[in-house]
């Protein structure tokens, strides 16, 4: 049986490509860091590890995109990732992308979508 999605925060607590919000998501069975942030009007959540070495990526809690705001980059080594797909785009990620979560905004919230599966 599915679970329930669960609630992360408000849709109003995320502007077009400003800060993200943490939040702690279930992946492969254990507890794992994550984050959602929005761009080009969607919403997307990743695990907050970097597929270079596994650390975080913000640079300030909550701050993953690059300066002009369209890409987010790893605070350690500079790895670039697609906002919208999690995709590496250059740097040390060398190919490996950011492990994409399932979200989705309803009635003024990001949920996140059968939150014991990510
Ligand atoms: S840990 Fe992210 S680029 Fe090295």
């Amino acid at each position: 049986m599915a679970r329930e999605a669960r609630v992360i925060c408000a849709s109003a607590d995320l502007e077009e490509s400003g800060r993200g919000v943490r939040f702690e998501a279930s992946y492969r069975g254990e507890t794992a860091a994550a984050f959602v942030v929005r761009h080009d009007g969607r919403v997307h959540a990743y695990l907050n590890r970097c597929s270079h070495i596994a650390m975080e990526l913000d640079w300030q809690p909550g701050v993953f995109f690059d300066a002009e705001g369209r890409d987010l980059i790893c605070s350690t080594h500079g790895a670039v990732y697609s906002a919208s797909t999690g995709k590496c785009l250059g740097g040390p990620c060398s190919g490996g992308p950011l492990v994409k979560l399932a979200v989705a905004e309803r009635d003024g919230f990001i949920v996140l979508e059968d939150p014991g599966n990510g």
